[in-house]
C-alpha cells in the first residue's frame, strides 16, 4: 500500500493509492456513508462509472420488476396525454421512454453526464442538480423520480423544489427501494440486497458501486416521515404504496 498526501483541497487527508495503478480510490468505495457535498460528488462519480451497464444490471437484479414499477408509477400520475412531466434523476431515461409511450412530454434531468449520455429516450436532456431545477415556477403538470431519493443531500429541499415547479393540481410519483414490513420478506430481501446484488453488480459492472447502493437505503426516512415532509412542502393526499411486498415503495401526491 502506498500512502500519499496531496496538495491544495486534499492536503489535510491521507489517501491510500491503488498499489497496482497508483490511482486514488473511488469516492464511493468506503465503509461509511458520505454526507453533504461529499455525498453529491460520490453519487455523481459513481453513476458516471456504472452508466454503461446500468440498464443490464437493473434488469438482472430486479428480474425485470423495475419495468413494472415504472409503469405503475406513471399510471399513478393520472395525468392526461400531452402533459409536461419532468423526470428527475432520469438516469438512462427508462421512465422517459414509458412517459412518451403514455403520450406525455417528458424532460430528462440528471446530474451525471454518463447517465445522460446513455439516455436513448429521445426526450430533451438537461444536466442539473434536481435540488435546484433550472425551470420556472409552476411550469410542470407532473414529476417522476425513480430510485434517487436516497441519493439526495436534502430530501425536504427536494420536496420544496417539486412544489415550486408544479402547477396547482400537478402530480408526483416517486419510486425508491423500500424496507418490507413482513419480517421474513425483510430478511430475504436483506440477504439478496446485501449479499447477492453486490455480487451480480460486481460481475457485470462496478463492485464498489453495488456495495454502496444497498447501504444507501439507510439514508431514507420512514414512510410516515416522508408523507409529512410532502404535506409540509405543499402537497395534498400524499400516499405511500409498498410494491412487490415492500421491496420498492411508491410515493404519490397532488400539488395544493
Ligand atoms: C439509481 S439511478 C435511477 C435512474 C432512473 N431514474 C431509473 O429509474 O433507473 C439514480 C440517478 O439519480 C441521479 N442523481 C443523484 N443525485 C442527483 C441530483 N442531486 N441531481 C440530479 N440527479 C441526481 C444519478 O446521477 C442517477 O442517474
Amino acid at each position: 500500500m502506498i500512502a500519499a498526501r496531496h496538495r491544495g483541497r486534499r492536503a489535510d487527508r491521507a489517501v491510500t493509492l491503488d498499489p497496482v495503478t497508483g490511482a486514488e480510490p473511488r469516492s464511493w468505495d468506503r465503509d461509511t456513508l458520505p454526507e453533504g457535498d461529499e455525498k453529491q460528488r460520490a453519487v455523481r462519480d459513481m453513476f458516471d462509472a456504472i452508466a454503461p451497464r446500468y440498464d443490464l444490471v437493473n434488469r438482472v437484479m430486479t428480474f425485470r420488476l423495475d419495468v413494472r414499477w415504472r409503469r405503475l408509477a406513471i399510471g399513478s400520475l393520472g395525468l392526461p396525454p400531452g402533459s409536461r412531466v419532468l423526470d428527475l434523476a432520469s438516469g438512462t431515461g427508462d421512465l422517459c421512454v414509458d412517459l412518451e409511450r403514455a403520450g406525455h412530454r417528458p424532460i430528462s434531468i440528471d446530474l451525471s453526464f454518463g447517465m445522460l449520455a446513455a439516455d436513448r429516450s429521445g426526450a430533451p436532456r438537461v444536466q442539473a442538480d434536481i435540488l435546484r431545477l433550472p425551470v420556472p415556477d409552476a411550469c410542470a403538470d407532473g414529476v417522476t423520480c425513480g430510485f434517487a431519493l436516497r441519493n439526495l443531500v436534502d430530501l425536504q429541499a427536494f420536496f420544496d423544489e417539486l412544489a415550486r415547479v408544479l402547477r396547482t393540481g400537478g402530480r408526483i410519483a416517486l419510486l425508491d427501494v423500500g424496507v418490507p414490513h413482513n419480517p421474513l420478506v425483510r430478511w430475504g430481501n436483506g440477504i439478496y440486497f446485501g449479499k447477492v446484488v453486490p455480487r451480480i453488480g460486481g460481475l457485470l459492472s462496478d463492485p464498489a458501486a453495488y456495495r454502496y447502493l444497498p447501504r444507501s437505503v439507510a439514508y431514507l426516512p420512514e414512510p410516515a416521515t416522508m408523507l409529512q415532509m410532502l404535506a409540509d412542502a405543499g402537497f395534498d393526499g400524499a400516499r405511500h404504496r409498498p410494491l412487490s411486498g415492500g421491496i420498492t415503495q411508491l410515493l404519490t401526491a397532488t400539488r395544493r
